[in-house]
């Protein structure tokens, strides 16, 4: 039985003193360990530190929004997932699609960053999902099937242990329009077909988390899904009660 992640992508928002205020909120009511949800936040990279000092004595963990491949080296302004390592972070998203489109990820970037998490012991979320373009053209298959095996280019089977996808369709992210949940199910379904043609005996274990527009009111019906393992949660995780809700939907299934 795969536990359930809610994952709050906090994005480009949040001085350290806000970062300090959100997270002292979510560890006041989110103190227990839940074997069946697994709480992560992933504040920008300047508030982690700061972050890490106030989720210590918190179930709650730290992650980050993105880094650069390799371990060290010239390349100014990026951060590799080594350094995130060493800053408490457990896991870093990578692939999401504000990164493929405003910073012109590929696929093949992509890949070669899930290497580095994993090789610096950290897991990695990777996100996948079609543009409404691609949906109303019929392409959401082969757009998902593309993105999945170019991102997990060159892992084994037993990388894929450290592995979660997250399957956010581009046109539910930050726009208030859901995916229903039988329309993300189905997304989820063929992702997780997909991962066991790539890697034969795995995808039972491999969490696949919706992320477009989640909140509290759409939380239950969409994560009672069979294959919706969680959630990559934008705008809903800024707000300590809303994000709270989300987790709570989990937790009461
Ligand atoms: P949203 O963002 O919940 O604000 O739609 C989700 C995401 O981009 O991960």
């Amino acid at each position: 039985m795969r536990s359930k992640l809610i994952a709050g992508n906090w994005k480009m928002h949040g001085t350290i003193k806000e970062t300090r205020k959100l997270i002292l909120q979510l560890a006041v009511e989110w103190k227990k360990s839940c074997e069946q949800v697994e709480v992560l936040v992933c504040p920008p990279f300047t508030s982690l530190i700061v972050a890490r000092h106030e989720l210590e004595m918190s179930h709650i963990k730290l992650g980050a929004q993105n880094c650069f491949t390799g371990i060290d080296g010239a390349y100014t302004g990026e951060i590799s997932a080594t350094m995130l390592a060493e800053i408490g972070c457990s896991y870093v998203i990578v692939g999401h699609s504000e990164r493929r489109t405003i910073f012109a990820e590929t696929d093949d970037l992509v890949s070669r960053k899930v290497r580095s998490v994993l090789d610096a012991k950290l897991n990695a979320i990777v996100c996948i999902g079609e543009s409404e373009a691609q949906r109303t053209s019929g392409e959401t298959e082969a757009v998902l099937s593309r993105q999945l095996k170019g991102s997990l280019a060159g892992l084994s089977a037993s990388d894929i242990v450290s592995v979660t996808i997250a399957y956010e369709p581009v046109w539910a992210i930050g726009t208030g329009k859901t995916a229903s949940p039988e329309v993300a199910e189905t997304a989820h379904r063929f992702v997780r077909s997909e991962l066991e043609t790539l890697f034969p005996g795995t995808s039972e274990n491999v969490r696949i988390l919706y992320g477009g527009s989640i909140k509290a009111e759409n939380a239950v019906s969409l994560f009672s899904q069979p294959n919706i393992d969680g959630g990559l949660v934008g705008g809903a995780s800024l707000d300590a009660e809303g994000f709270i809700d989300i987790i709570q939907a989990a937790v009461s299934l």
